[in-house]
C-alpha cells in the first residue's frame, strides 16, 4: 500500500539549494556588518517559557493571537520565539553583561499568521540590540546599521520610515486621547477595530481595514504629546540621520506591532515588494524591556530584518546575486573501492574543494557529472592509476584558448595535492 506523501506544515517551506546558500549568503553578509561594528552574536533558545513574551506584549496580535504555544510534559507553558528582543532583554537581565551590550542574531522566528507571499509561520530574521545605552547617537548607530546593510545588499528601493512614541508617560497620554477619539466614532469601526480599540487604541493607528482607516483620518497626532525631553530625543536622531546623508520620512503613524516601544520606532519598506509585506525590517527604543523581564532599569535601541523578504526584495531589484560556489576537484573513480574515498579525503584536508562519484559508474556517465558539477578539474582514478601510482588530472575549463578542452596530464598519486594547489594559484594570479 502507498503512504501519502507528507507536506510541510501551512506556512512554512522547505529551503532548498541554490536559495537556502543565498540565505546563508545574507546572513553571513549581516554578520560581517555587524561584527564590523563591534557587536557579537548571541545565541538563545528556540523555544522559551510563554512568560517572557505574555509579560511585554498581551495586547499585541504577536502575542496574544498568533504565538506557537504548548505545555512541556511537565505542564509548563512553552512558547516557539516569536521574535529575538524580549529574549535577547531575559539574557541581558539573567546573564548582567556589561554595557553597552552590543549583540547581534540571526534564526527562525514562529508567527501562527495567515501565510501568503513574503509572510510565514516560520520565517528568518536578522537582528541586532544595543542594550545599555539611552544615547540618541545610539538610536542614530542602529539605524545606520540596518540602512547600510540594506545598501551592501544592493537594495535601493527601500526607505525608511521613523516615528517617536515619546516617553511611557506621553505615550499613555496619547493612547488615551486616541481612546477618547475612537470611542467618539465607535461605530465607524470595524468589527475587530472596535476589538483593538479594547485592548490597545494605537494599534487602531496601522490597521489596515479601510473603515478604521477613514475613522483615523483626523485622529490625534503623537507629536502633540511628545514631552521636550522626548521631542528632543527624537530630534537628535533626525540630526544624525541628515548628517549620514540616510533619507527618512516621518511617520507619525508609525506604532508597531510590539508593545516594548518608546521613543524612537522605525520601520525599512520596499516599495519593490507588495503593500501588504513590504516590511523588510523595523526596531526602535526599548527602554522598559530589561526591567520588565526582571532585570535592572536598561535602557536598549536596536532592529529586526526579515530574510526571507529581504531576498523578496532583492529578487525584485535584481539586486544581490549569488555566486555558486566554485568546485575545484571532481574524482571520477572507475575502480570503485576505497581509492577514490581516500584521494577525495586527501586533498579536502589540503583545502581544495572536491566531490566525487559513487557506484562504480560508466567513465562516460561519471564525466557527464564532473561536466555538471561546474570543477574546474576532473580527477581520475582508474585501475592503470592505481597500478603506476598516478592519478589523472584532467583540464574541465570551457572555452579556454590556451588550454584544449580534456587536456590532461598524469601525475604522482603522493604529489597530487601540491599539482592542484599549484595550479589554482597560478589561475588566481592571472585573471581570465
Ligand atoms: P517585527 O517588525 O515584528 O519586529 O519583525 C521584523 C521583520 O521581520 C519584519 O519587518 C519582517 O521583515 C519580518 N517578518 C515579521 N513577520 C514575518 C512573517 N510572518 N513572515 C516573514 N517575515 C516576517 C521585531 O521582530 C522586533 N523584535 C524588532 C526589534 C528588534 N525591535 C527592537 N529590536
Amino acid at each position: 500500500m502507498q503512504t501519502a506523501r507528507l507536506a510541510t506544515p501551512r506556512g512554512t517551506r522547505d529551503v532548498l539549494p541554490p536559495a537556502s546558500e543565498r540565505i546563508r549568503s545574507l546572513t553571513g553578509r549581516f554578520a560581517e556588518t555587524a561584527q564590523r561594528a563591534g557587536f557579537r552574536q548571541v545565541i538563545t533558545p528556540i523555544f522559551e517559557h510563554a512568560e517572557v513574551f505574555r509579560r511585554v506584549g498581551e495586547s499585541t496580535d504577536i502575542v496574544s493571537k498568533e504565538m506557537y504555544e504548548f505545555r512541556d510534559k511537565d505542564q509548563r507553558l512553552m512558547a516557539l520565539r516569536p521574535e529575538l528582543t524580549a529574549p535577547l532583554a531575559r539574557a541581558f537581565a539573567n546573564h548582567r553583561p556589561r554595557t553597552p551590550w552590543r549583540v547581534w542574531y540571526e534564526g527562525p522566528q514562529f508567527r501562527y499568521e495567515k501565510p501568503q507571499a513574503g509572510r510565514y509561520r516560520q520565517f528568518n530574521q536578522v537582528g541586532a540590540e544595543l542594550i545599555g545605552s539611552d544615547d540618541p547617537q545610539a538610536d542614530a548607530e542602529m539605524l545606520a546599521l540596518a540602512w547600510r546593510f540594506c545598501e551592501a545588499l544592493g537594495l535601493r528601493q527601500v526607505i525608511l520610515l521613523i516615528n517617536s512614541l515619546g516617553s511611557p508617560a506621553d505615550r499613555a497620554a496619547f493612547s488615551s486621547a486616541l481612546g477618547s477619539y475612537f470611542a467618539r466614532r465607535l461605530g465607524d469601526l470595524s468589527e475587530q477595530g472596535r476589538a483593538t480599540l479594547a485592548v490597545n487604541p494605537l494599534r487602531l493607528l496601522d490597521s489596515k481595514r479601510p473603515e478604521d482607516r477613514l475613522a483615523a483620518a483626523a485622529a490625534p497626532d503623537i507629536a502633540e504629546f511628545l514631552s521636550k525631553e522626548a521631542a528632543g530625543h527624537f530630534q537628535t536622531v533626525l540630526d544624525a540621520l541628515g548628517r549620514l546623508g540616510i533619507p527618512f520620512a516621518i511617520e507619525p503613524r508609525l506604532v508597531r506591532g510590539l508593545d516594548y516601544y518608546r521613543h524612537t520606532t522605525f520601520e525599512l519598506r520596499s516599495l519593490a515588494l507588495d503593500g501588504a509585506q513590504d516590511a523588510v525590517g523595523g526596531g526602535g527604543r526599548y527602554d522598559g524591556l530589561v526591567a520588565d523581564l526582571g532585570g535592572p532599569p536598561t535602557p536598549g535601541v536596536g532592529f529586526a530584518m526579515g530574510v526571507d523578504r529581504l531576498l523578496l526584495a532583492c529578487d525584485a531589484e535584481d539586486a544581490f546575486d549569488v555566486q555558486e560556489q566554485d568546485l575545484d576537484i571532481f574524482v571520477v573513480d572507475v575502480i570503485g573501492g576505497v581509492e577514490a574515498t581516500l584521494l577525495a579525503d586527501e586533498i579536502r584536508q589540503a583545502g581544495i574543494s572536491a566531490e566525487r562519484a559513487f557506484d562504480k559508474r560508466s567513465m562516460k556517465a561519471q564525466m557527464k557529472a564532473a561536466d555538471r558539477s561546474g570543477a574546474r578539474f576532473a580527477l581520475l582514478i582508474g585501475a592503470e592509476e592505481l597500478a603506476s601510482g598516478t592519478v589523472t588530472l584532467r583540464d574541465m575549463r570551457r572555452d579556454d584558448g590556451e588550454a584544449p578542452r580534456g587536456a590532461q596530464v598524469r601525475i604522482p598519486r603522493g604529489a597530487v595535492c601540491e599539482e592542484i594547489l599549484r595550479r589554482l594559484a597560478v589561475e588566481a594570479r592571472t585573471p581570465a
